[in-house]
């Protein structure tokens, strides 16, 4: 049975993530900061009583990443996704052109809030769970990254602590498939596409079906051949 391990998996894109893979028969750890409050999750667990747990994890906390290690007890983790994010824009309607793009103005507290979470965290439960991945079969770990990452797509003011951070967890992405290429493991960053989600906003283009039907077609294409690189949900490779 293939296993996977996804952070923030209590709402918006992860908790989709974890519903395809529930119904196509995978064992799921699901990591939440609140498991109390993850509602959601409790309703899949009463219909996947056998496949699925859920585990306290804030990615900011490396004893709670260390404490669902132990519970892991070494077992084998066909896939990790490094989903868990946030953004600097929520409610200010970036994508309709009303964020403010000056520096002056800019919660610089903020931007390193992000950059914790974005990027030291990602590194922090790769390394945590590496060796899980590096035991299984399909051995991939997977980045949540955005589009707003592509530096060669990226002439837009605004939005400074997300998009440096996405394009920091794109970096780490190339690093940390360099470091894993010789153990067979596969390390890929993929942009869900502008999503409905608390994170997307109500008028985001895609919904949180079609976003992850769309990755898990590619990440199904994906193999260690591949590893390194960066990808749209839609199947479109991603310039950096
Ligand atoms: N939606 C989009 O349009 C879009 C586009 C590009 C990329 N993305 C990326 O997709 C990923 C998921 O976003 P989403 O759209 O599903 O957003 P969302 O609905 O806001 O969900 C974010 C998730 O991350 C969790 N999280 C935040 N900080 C955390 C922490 N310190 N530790 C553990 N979990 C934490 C949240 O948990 P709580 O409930 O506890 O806050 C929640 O489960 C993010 O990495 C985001 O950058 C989204």
């Amino acid at each position: 049975m293939s296993s996977m391990l996804i952070t923030g998996a209590n709402r918006g894109i992860g908790l989709e993530f974890t519903r395809q893979y529930l119904a196509g028969g995978w064992q799921i750890y699901a990591c939440c900061r609140e498991p109390e409050k993850a509602e959601s999750l409790h309703e899949l667990a009463e219909h996947f009583a056998d496949l699925l747990s859920i585990h306290r994890m804030d990615v900011r906390k490396s004893e709670e990443i260390t404490d669902v290690a132990k519970a892991l007890n070494g077992a084998p983790l066909d896939m990790l996704i490094n989903n868990a994010g946030i953004v600097d824009s929520y409610g200010r309607g970036v994508f309709e052109g009303k964020d403010d793009p000056d520096l002056k103005n800019y919660d610089f507290d903020l931007w390193l809030d992000i950059f914790e979470t974005n990027v030291v965290a990602q590194g922090r439960v790769s390394g945590e769970f590496a060796d899980n991945v590096a035991a299984s079969e399909r051995k991939m770990v997977v980045m949540i990254s955005s589009g707003l990452a592509s530096i060669a797509n990226t002439w837009q003011a605004g939005r400074y602590a997300y998009r440096t951070s996405k394009a920091a967890m794109n970096m780490l992405t190339r690093s940390i498939g360099a470091w894993l290429e010789p153990r067979g493991v596969t390390v890929i960053t993929i942009a869900p596409g502008w999503t409905r989600t608390e994170l997307g906003g109500p008028n985001a283009h895609n919904s949180v079906e079609e976003s992850i039907t769309g990755m898990r077609k590619v990440l199904d294409s994906l193999t260690l051949e591949d590893t390194g690189t960066y990808w749209n949900f839609d199947g479109e490779q991603l310039p950096w």
